[in-house]
């Protein structure tokens, strides 16, 4: 909680050349029951040093020897400092008080209305003190959407990992265990004798070979380990079993047979499409849909289009779902987003990621550009 401008001690730099008026100043503001603690300076230099401390407030005269009071503006501009800036002067004309104002000067005033200094001055402060809290405020709001972001991510790998080590424990201990188990059976069955037996036996081996399926399907949902083949075929073989399954007429469509893809890309890109043909099962009501996966100008594209009934809206904040949202962030883990368009005619799912690494030195001065003209990076006093 910051302590209101009229309570606490304000530090003021004055950057005037006439000692004369300066005492004027600072005598009209202690006058109005400021308290202060004021310094004065008149050169460049002596500025460009000043303004590397904090500040309440900057009272500049307008006419100085060799510069402008809008100079000093700059000066402020250019140190990213978010402080008040007052321009005082003898004679201001409408158009520099104009380009002052423009250039963010808090107010103007003139020398010879000095009792306005005050109240324009706290209300100035006031204003940077509300503004300071609020770019303090969005801050916080974005590192705290960072952090969600990022967890949200590490869950995705994490749970990810998880699941790819079920699917090894399940393969090597129950899958090893229930094949002996199966040539154990088909042993006993060749060699026993007895018609009852044999019944048993081979009643066990139906239910050893179902068990084997049922976890090989429970590994592959786990860890698909068809991608092995490439996330051409694993779609293509997808989007096969999802025609067989709902009835749902099914084309997949590919730029190339072959796709080349970064570690962590394939596995993304087959959960999206797993999660839009399940949502195109539970919620479209389609009779077609349409799997396109391409390569084109670095960017890889996985879109899938249903002509259902669209998504409602609403549909996407509903509290307890989760799919579109987790695809979102799954996306980002590869430095890719998903796009969802939909209308009474259908809807289409695209999942776009870019292929190649970013050029290093193109990103550093984005970042730096972006710092350069986004004001919440600017600090406050
Ligand atoms: N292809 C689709 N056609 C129509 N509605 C859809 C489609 N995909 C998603 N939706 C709507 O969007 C909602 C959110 O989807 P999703 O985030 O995957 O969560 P969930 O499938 O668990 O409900 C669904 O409940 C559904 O109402
Ligand atoms: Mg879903």
């Amino acid at each position: 909680m910051t302590v209101s401008s009229a309570e606490r001690r304000l530090r003021v730099l004055h950057v005037e050349d006439s000692e004369l008026d300066h005492q004027l100043i600072v005598a009209q503001l202690r006058r109005a029951g400021l308290d202060l603690e004021v310094h004065r300076v008149d050169t460049l230099a002596e500025v460009a040093q000043a303004l590397t401390e904090a500040w309440d407030a900057i009272v500049s005269d307008y006419n100085l020897p060799g510069f402008s009071g809008l100079v000093v503006l700059d000066m402020l501009k250019e140190s990213k400092r978010l402080i008040p800036f007052v321009l005082v002067s003898g004679e201001i004309g409408e158009d520099t008080a104009v380009a002052a104002m423009r250039t963010g000067a808090s107010d103007y005033l003139l020398k010879n209305n000095l009792a306005r200094l005050a109240p324009a001055l706290l209300h100035a402060i006031e204003a940077n003190d509300m503004q300071c809290a609020r770019l303090e405020a969005d801050r916080e709001l974005r590192k705290s959407k960072q952090r969600l972001h990022e967890l949200a991510g590490h869950l995705q790998t994490s749970v990810e990992m998880e699941r790819a080590a079920i699917a090894r424990e399940i393969h090597d201990d129950v899958g090893g265990s229930l094949t002996a188990l199966k040539f154990d059976l088909a042993w006993i069955a060749r060699h026993a004798q007895d018609a009852a037996v044999r019944q048993r036996v081979q009643s066990a081996l139906e239910t050893v070979s179902y068990a084997i399926e049922a976890s090989q399907r429970i590994m592959h949902n786990l860890r698909p380990a068809i991608l092995e083949q490439g996330l051409v075929a694993a779609v293509q073989w997808m989007s096969m079993r999802f025609e067989r399954r709902t009835g749902i007429t099914t084309t997949m469509r590919t730029s190339h047979e072959q796709i080349q893809l970064p570690a962590g890309v394939p596995l993304v890109a087959y959960r999206t499409a797993q999660e839009a043909l399940t949502n195109v099962s539970k919620h479209a009501n389609a009779s077609r849909v349409d799997i396109e996966l391409s390569v084109d100008s670095g960017v890889l594209t996985l879109e899938v289009s249903d002509n259902g009934q669209g998504v409602a809206p609403g549909d996407l904040a509903k509290a307890r779902s989760f799919g579109i949202r987790g695809l979102h962030e799954r996306a980002a883990t590869v430095g890719g987003w998903v796009d969802l368009s939909s209308n009474s005619r259908g809807t289409s799912l695209i999942l776009s990621v870019p292929l190649e690494a970013p050029d290093d030195s193109l990103a550093d001065d984005e970042a730096g550009r972006a710092a350069t003209h986004d004001p919440s990076a600017w600090g406050c006093a």
